[in-house]
């Protein structure tokens, strides 16, 4: 049986194929005329969507080695996710549910992160063992969450940020270095050489018992520690920088540090609270490198088995829409033709 998942809810216009539960195909094409302007355009995603959608569906079903009409049921993100986005996906697929006579199922974009834990690739690319219950960390550009997943499909909201996401933060320190926009991947990368204990950034905890995250003080005592030494205010061109190297390496050590002990902590503190046994991580800050040598160690440390999607997952892509869809047909949901897109979808 044949699913097509479709994502559109940000910068990424995505499709992929599930055969029997078997990633097939995974066509992601990013939008990269947002760096020009140093963060997404709504607008401008929604014109980018509307000219791909076609061919990027059309290139999943061509490596899938499937036709229109081999697609038993399709599955698309509804939310959350800016608003015109969405709809480019959620409409084509009403349209291709409708005109195939198949299920159309809505999928919520976050929960599809949680499950990319799950792909499963043709050439024995099994992912790692993850049981249930389990915990899982969702850190993305615009979310950062903490699940703990009872079972399949069912799951229970612990905690959110209560300002910035952990994505959205480096993104937004990224700028004030000058290193363009997405800023996250360029931070893990110079912050390989850099020292994490150049400065001392504040690690908000909030309630020391609880599992709501904050980001934005971080952020803004980088912004402050930049002002002091007249190093903001600079072009966003990464080929102009005004921070000397070994600056720039040990500012995104230090900062990327912080964040990453924020996270690590509230899992920790979970994990207690839970007596799991099971963590995962998912979204875009997933790929961070420190972050994922961190949970490692953590998992080490504390005889947790750790799952951390392959990097392909990690960013928005279509593969996790279709993995979700197929395990919900699987339980016997799919939702009707008037499924509509919702901006702020709750997990
Ligand atoms: O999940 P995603 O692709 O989109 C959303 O659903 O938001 O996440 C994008 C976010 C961006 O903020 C980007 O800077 C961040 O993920 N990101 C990273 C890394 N790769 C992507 N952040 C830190 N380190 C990375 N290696
Ligand atoms: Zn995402």
């Amino acid at each position: 049986m044949n699913i097509l998942g479709i994502e559109s809810s940000c910068d990424e216009t995505s499709a992929a194929v599930i055969a029997d539960g078997v990633l097939r195909s995974n066509i992601i094409s990013s939008q990269f005329i947002h760096r020009y302007y140093g963060g997404i355009v709504p607008e401008l995603a929604s014109r980018a969507h509307q000219k791909l959608i076609v061919p990027v569906v059309d290139q999943a079903l061509a490596v899938a080695g499937i036709s229109r009409a081999d697609i038993a049921a399709v599955a698309v993100t509804s939310g959350p996710g800016l608003i015109g986005a969405l709809l480019v996906g959620v409409n084509f697929a009403k349209a291709l549910a409708y005109g195939l006579n198949i299920p159309i199922i809505g999928v919520n974009h976050l929960e599809a992160h949680i499950y990319s834990n799950f792909i499963r690739e043709p050439d024995g690319g099994v992912p790692q063992s993850l049981g249930y219950p389990f915990l899982c960390l969702i850190v993305s550009g615009g979310h950062t969450q903490l699940v703990l997943v009872h079972e399949p499909l069912n799951h229970e909201l612990l905690g959110s940020t209560v300002d910035d996401a952990a994505g959205e933060a480096f993104d937004k320190v990224g700028k004030m270095l000058g290193l363009g926009f997405p800023g996250g991947p360029v931070i893990d990368r110079l912050a390989a050489t850099g020292d994490p204990e150049y400065v001392k950034f504040p690690r908000s905890f909030l309630d020391d018992s609880g599992f709501d995250f904050s980001f934005s003080g971080i952020k803004t005592s980088m912004l402050y520690w930049l002002r002091d030494r007249k190093l903001l205010g600079h072009s966003n061109d990464i080929t102009k920088p005004v921070i000397e190297p070994k600056m720039l390496a040990d500012l995104c050590a230090s900062f990327q540090k912080s964040v990453v002990d924020v996270l690590t902590n509230k899992m920790l503190l979970a994990v207690k609270r839970f007596g799991v046994r099971d963590i995962a991580i998912a979204g875009g800050v997933s790929a961070n490198s420190e972050l994922r040598r961190r949970m490692a160690e953590l998992a080490a440390a504390n005889g947790l088995r750790l799952s951390i999607p392959k990097f392909d997952y990690c960013t928005d892509n279509a593969a996790m829409i279709a993995q979700l869809g197929w395990m919900k047909l699987e339980h016997g949901i799919h939702s009707s033709i008037e499924l509509d897109a919702e901006a702020s979808l709750a997990l």
